[in-house]
């Protein structure tokens, strides 16, 4: 779309039942806000908008789970999105919740004109019910296997593995996520909206009209669910969390998540609009008006072909211009997952790093899944970090800094003559604020971000030619020169990096004293102005002018240490041990046993007084334990697990009635007690108390 009057600028709304991850910063967040940021830098007229997404099954089975209502789920993670979101720097103008009273209402009055209109068809049909769990079973309630793809795991509504949206009836060998029931067939009223009315439309709107400026991933996905051919999808629930439907006989009935959520973008534009005192309908209902989702490649069939059909029946809204879905995350080479807590949580982020929000903002667009799934690593977090922004970007405005303080005591020098070094560098300057557009226009994030670095990459390679450090000796015209170039990159830098790191371009300008120049630099004034001053057009100057005082030097990066990295890995492998506990099979209960039984256990404390290897075996230790009766020996399979110089010394419980046994031609006198810890290594089971003397009794 040329030239925009205004955008809406939405990013899919975060499931409220657990914190926001770096999966969903790379795919949705990050590249919404820069865009966001790029657009208000140009002077656009900007609504960004999100909120926490609170109803739906999900919420429901987290509240079921934690023991707690629904209500309170979304009020614990809505406070914590929100917060990490804010401190984080995502700018959203509003970010929302669809618990709202404005969401309530929008919503509903949105079903209700659609219903007033005949748009839906009303049918009672036959659906998936738990009878146990008195509960008619769709969406998350429900799994079993896709019939497009044959993965197992498939939702009620939607496969993770294919991102097909589908109807709950049509899954294949469906279970009951709540009971694990093989569900029965119950009848019920739905209101469907019938998408396959909606079929001319999409095909002209989106495969004649998107080809070209969509992502081929969009595309492609929309293009084979038009193909495959639409079907009615119900937009109501028979639930008891979300918003009651607004139809006569729809009692104990709510409207389907995924038709309020995206409502929810409406919603979040009227609130603000009566915050800021504007008119929200512009903003949706304008042809000048470039509407943009940001979201995962899983939310495109809902973002692409279920939103825009009842935007269209509704009849008053614009389009999308475009759905920039990103594809996902991997993390460490696993996927991301929330109930396994395989993720690098915002909040934690936020608080492990402090004031390093830019690291990960640009290490997740250095790695966005733009075009196919990522992974992130903390290794490459780390060499991020170390070796590009502190090395390249933080290296040249440093050294910028520094010896604008050592010569001219922190004023910016009057330049000499400029030779062709200069005014090639400034012509190269010049070009990047159109290059760097270019790509965010296009959704190219990594790309973008790359040509940013690109311009500290030219000032640093401007100061490794030129050095200015050995004129200061001998030429001192040159210097200042020099001095007066390497400044208005530095001043380039700290406009054109805002919306990538705007942490660092808000320091940066800090310590250029922005606040104290006339015209204010910014990316029009970059783009024309990067001149030598000889061209510069009547009454110009630089970015930075001469005789303006800088600040202080600060250090823009600093570097990430191994043992932060590695505390990092070691959180990982906590979760993935806890996990693994977690979804171990336990093994049945033995059968019973009669007191008696057991008080032929004769079990003492004891403790480990020698311990060898047994010679040619792996798994073996030849123990000599006092016993208190006596000293003994007992062989014990535990060598994979200790070394003889741990275990000596050790308090243990030992079975002492046990038959002698030989293993190996050496005789076993007893038995030692051991468990498993998570990752598998044995753990005596010992008394754990002070002044328990050998020999005293288990019972
Ligand atoms: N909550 C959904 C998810 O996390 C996204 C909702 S986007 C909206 O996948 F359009 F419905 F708001
Ligand atoms: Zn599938």
């Amino acid at each position: 779309m040329q030239d925009p009057k205004r955008y809406t600028i939405t990013a899919a709304l975060p499931y409220t039942n657990g914190p926001v991850h770096i999966g969903h910063l790379a795919g949705v967040y990050v590249p919404a806000d820069i865009y966001a940021r790029f657009q208000r830098l140009q002077g656009k007229d900007v609504a960004f908008v999100c909120g926490s997404d609170e109803h739906g099954v999900p919420i429901t089975i987290k509240a079921k789970k934690e023991g707690i209502t629904p209500q309170q789920v979304v009020d614990k993670y809505h406070a914590i999105i929100k917060q990490s979101f804010e401190d984080f720097g995502i700018t959203f103008d509003n970010y929302s919740r669809t618990s709202a009273k404005i969401h309530h209402d929008t919503a509903s009055d949105f079903f209700k004109k659609l219903y007033e209109e005949g748009k839906f068809i009303e049918e009672v049909t036959e659906q998936l019910y738990d009878a146990d769990a008195d509960q008619f079973l769709a969406d998350r309630f429900v799994v079993g296997t896709c019939p497009k793809c044959g993965n197992e795991e498939s939702y009620g509504d939607q496969c993770e593995n294919c991102g097909t949206s589908h109807n709950a009836t049509d899954l294949i060998n469906p279970k009951s996520a709540i009971t694990g029931a093989v569900p029965s067939l119950k009848e019920t009223k739905h209101w469907f909206l019938p998408l396959d009315q909606y079929e001319p439309f999409l095909k002209e709107w989106i495969l004649d009209s998107h080809k070209k400026d969509w992502k081929t991933n969009v595309y492609g996905q929309c293009k084979s669910w038009i193909d495959d051919g639409l079907r009615p999808r119900a937009v109501t629930r028979d639930l008891d969390w979300g918003i009651p439907v607004p139809a006569p006989g729809a009692d104990g009935k709510v409207l389907y998540v995924w038709f309020d959520a995206p409502i929810g973008y409406i919603s979040a534009t009227k609130e603000w609009a009566a915050r800021e005192g504007k008119d929200w309908e512009p903003y949706w209902k304008s042809d000048d008006t470039k509407l943009l989702h940001f979201i995962g490649k899983d939310n495109i069939v809902f973002h692409c072909i279920i939103f825009p059909s009842m935007l269209k029946a509704d009849g008053s809204y614009i389009m999308p211009d475009n759905v920039p879905a990103n594809e996902f995350l991997n993390l460490e080479g696993n996927k991301i997952s929330t109930s396994k807590n395989w993720a690098v949580w915002l909040h934690e982020y936020l608080e492990d790093f402090p004031g390093q929000q830019d690291v990960l903002r640009y290490t997740l667009t250095a790695n966005a899944p733009e075009t196919k799934d990522n992974d992130f690593t903390w290794a490459d977090f780390q060499l991020r970090n170390n070796s590009e922004l502190v090395a390249i970007f933080g290296n040249f405005i440093n050294r910028v800094t520094v010896l604008t303080h050592k010569y001219y005591d922190g004023v910016v020098p009057v330049p000499a003559d400029f030779n062709e070094i200069d005014e090639q560098t400034l012509a190269a300057l010049k070009a990047y604020p159109a290059v760097i557009e270019s790509s965010i226009e296009r959704y190219r994030f990594r790309e973008a971000q790359q040509e940013l670095m690109n311009v500290a990459r030219l000032g640093n390679k401007y100061l490794a030619d030129e050095e200015p450090w050995k004129t200061i000796k001998t030429d001192e015209d040159r210097t200042k020169t020099v001095m007066y170039v390497a400044l208005q990159i530095a001043s380039a830098l700290a406009v054109l990096s805002e919306p990538f790191i705007p942490f660092t371009s808000e320091k940066l300008r800090t310590m250029l004293n922005f606040a104290g120049l006339q015209a204010q630099p910014n990316w029009q004034s970059v783009e024309e102005y990067s001149l030598p001053l000889g061209e510069m057009p009547q009454g110009r100057e630089g970015l930075i002018p001469s005789a303006h005082v800088i600040n202080k030097n600060e250090l823009l990066f600093s570097k990430i240490e191994d043992a932060q990295i590695q505390a990092q890995r070691d959180k990982l492998e906590a979760s993935k041990a806890m996990n693994e506990a977690a979804n171990k099979v336990m093994e049945p209960q033995k059968d019973t046993i009669q007191f008696d039984d057991f008080t032929k256990l004769d079990m003492r404390v004891g403790t480990i007084i020698e311990a060898e290897k047994m010679p040619k075996t792996k798994k073996l230790l030849v123990l000599k334990v006092d016993t208190g009766i006596d000293v003994r020996t007992i062989v014990s399979g535990i060598a994979e697990s200790f070394t003889p110089e741990e275990v000596i010394g050790k308090q243990v419980t030992v079975l002492v009635n046990l038959a002698p046994r030989a293993l190996r031609g050496v005789e076993s006198q007893g038995m030692i007690l051991m468990t498993e810890d998570a990752a598998g290594k044995l753990v005596f089971v010992n008394p754990d108390t002070d002044g328990v003397g050998n020999g005293e009794s288990i019972n």
